[in-house]
C-alpha cells in the first residue's frame, strides 16, 4: 500500500504561522457570555448567545420535551421521512415573526444560505454582493455558478452603479447583503438597497443571522422593523446565535418555499436537524415573545459600551449593533492584545484575515445580556489600558 503524500502539508502551516495566522479550536467549558475556567470566572465577549438563552430554563425545557418525545435524531432527510411535526411547528412560527408567507429550516445557516442562493441565481444569472457579505453566502453564489459582482460595502451608490452597468443582461438578477453584518456590527441600509431592487427588478436576499432575535418587533429582525416584508424575496436567518441552539431557516413565499424543497440540495441531502436543537429554537421564540424588549435593552447596552470604547478614541467602524469591533491592524499586536485581555479574565477573540479584510486585525466583541454594566465599564477600562499599552 502507498502511504499517503501529506509532505505538502507542513509548509502550508509553517507559512501561515510565520504570517500569524495559524488558528486553533480551542476547548471552552460552555457557551454563554460567562464562563468558567478552573474556577475562574471569565467574561465572554466572543459568543454569539446574544441573549443569554443557552441554559434559558424554559428553552432547555423546551429542548428537552422534544427529545423525550421524538429521540435524539430525526432519521432521515427531510425528503424520505425526517420531516416531523416540530419542524413544521417551527416553520409556520418562523414564518409569523418574519412576516413572509412562508419558512424553511436547514441544518445549519451556512446551509441555509448554500441551498437557497444557487436556486435563487444559477448560470446566466448575476449576484451583486456586498463586499463583506459573509463566507456562507460567498461560497453559495460559486455552487450556482452564477456572475458574482460584488459592490462597495453599504454603499447604495455603487450598487446602483453596478445596476445599471448591467441593466441589459439577461437572465435573473439578485442582490444579497446583512442586515446586521457579521464583522463590522453595521447595519445595511436596507430600504435604499430594497428600492434599488425594485427599480432594477432584482430580487433581494438578506442574511438576519445577526439581527435576528437583537433588532425588530419581539426579535423579528431589521426587515420587519423597516416594514420591508413585501419588497426583500428572502429574509434568512440562523438559530445559533441569539436563538441559542444550531440551525438555519429562510422565510420567503409559499411557491419559493416549494420551490427550496425540491432543489437546495443542501436541505435535499442531508439529514433533517435532530428535534431537540428544534424545540429549543421554539423555545427562544417563546422567549421573546413574552419578553419583547430583551433586544432593546441587548442594544441600549450595547450602545453604551461602544460610547466607552469611542471616547477614548478606539476604532470601532460603523458599529450600531451588539457586535462591536475595535480594529487594531496587524495580526500580532491583535493576537498579543487579545492574550493580554485574557490573563485579565476577558475572552475578545482576535479575527484576523481572511476572515476580515489584511490589515484590519481587531476584537471582536458581542455584547449578550449575560454582561452586567459593571461588567462593561470594567472591560472598557481594560481594552482601553490594553489597547493603547503598545
Ligand atoms: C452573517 C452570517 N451568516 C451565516 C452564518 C452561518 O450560520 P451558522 O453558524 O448557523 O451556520 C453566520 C455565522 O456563522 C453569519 O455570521
Amino acid at each position: 500500500m502507498t502511504a499517503m503524500r501529506e509532505d505538502w502539508i507542513q509548509p502550508i502551516l509553517d507559512e501561515r504561522q510565520a504570517q500569524g495566522l495559524d488558528r486553533q479550536a480551542r476547548v471552552y467549558p460552555e457557551a454563554g457570555g460567562i464562563i468558567k475556567i478552573n474556577g475562574t470566572e471569565l467574561l465572554n465577549f466572543s459568543s454569539n448567545d446574544y441573549l443569554d438563552l443557552t441554559r434559558h430554563p424554559h428553552v432547555m425545557d423546551r429542548a428537552r420535551e422534544a427529545l423525550d418525545q421524538y429521540g435524539t435524531g430525526s432519521g432521515a432527510s427531510r425528503l424520505v421521512t425526517g420531516t416531523l411535526p416540530i419542524h413544521e411547528e417551527l416553520e409556520a412560527r418562523i414564518a409569523k415573526e418574519k412576516g413572509y408567507p412562508a419558512a424553511l429550516v436547514f441544518g445549519s445557516g451556512y446551509m441555509a444560505n448554500a441551498g437557497t442562493i444557487p436556486v435563487l441565481a444559477g448560470r446566466g444569472d448575476l449576484i451583486f454582493a456586498d463586499k463583506l457579505v459573509h463566507a456562507s453566502m460567498i461560497d453559495a453564489c460559486k455552487l450556482g455558478d452564477a456572475k458574482l459582482v460584488r459592490f462597495a460595502h453599504n454603499d447604495p451608490d455603487a450598487l446602483e452603479q453596478r445596476l445599471e452597468q448591467h441593466a441589459n443582461a439577461e437572465g435573473r438578477k439578485l442582490i444579497i447583503t446583512e442586515s446586521v453584518f457579521s464583522m463590522d456590527g453595521d447595519l445595511a441600509p436596507l430600504p435604499k438597497i430594497a428600492a434599488l431592487a425594485e427599480e432594477h427588478g432584482a430580487m433581494l436576499m438578506v442574511d438576519e443571522a445577526h439581527a435576528s432575535g437583537t433588532f425588530g418587533p419581539n426579535g423579528a429582525g431589521l426587515i420587519r422593523e423597516h416594514g420591508l416584508e413585501g419588497s426583500i424575496t428572502v429574509s434568512m436567518g440562523t438559530m445559533s446565535k441569539a436563538m441559542a441552539g444550531y440551525g438555519g431557516f429562510v422565510a420567503c413565499s409559499e411557491n419559493l418555499r416549494r420551490l427550496l424543497i425540491n432543489s437546495a440540495r443542501a436541505f435535499i441531502y442531508t439529514t433533517a436537524p435532530p428535534p431537540a436543537i428544534i424545540g429549543a429554537a421554539l423555545g427562544a421564540l417563546d422567549v421573546l415573545e413574552a419578553s419583547p424588549r430583551l433586544g432593546n435593552i441587548l442594544q441600549a447596552n450595547a450602545d453604551y459600551f461602544r460610547s466607552l470604547l469611542r471616547e477614548a478614541g478606539l476604532d470601532t467602524l460603523q458599529s450600531q449593533s451588539q457586535i462591536i469591533p475595535i480594529v487594531i491592524g496587524e495580526n500580532e499586536r491583535a493576537v498579543a492584545i487579545s492574550a493580554r485581555l485574557r490573563e485579565q479574565g476577558i475572552i475578545a477573540a482576535a479575527i484576523r484575515p481572511p476572515t476580515v479584510p489584511a490589515g484590519s486585525a481587531r476584537l471582536r466583541i458581542s455584547v449578550t445580556l449575560a454582561h452586567l454594566v459593571d461588567d462593561l465599564e470594567r472591560t472598557a477600562k481594560l481594552i482601553i489600558a490594553a489597547a493603547q499599552a503598545d
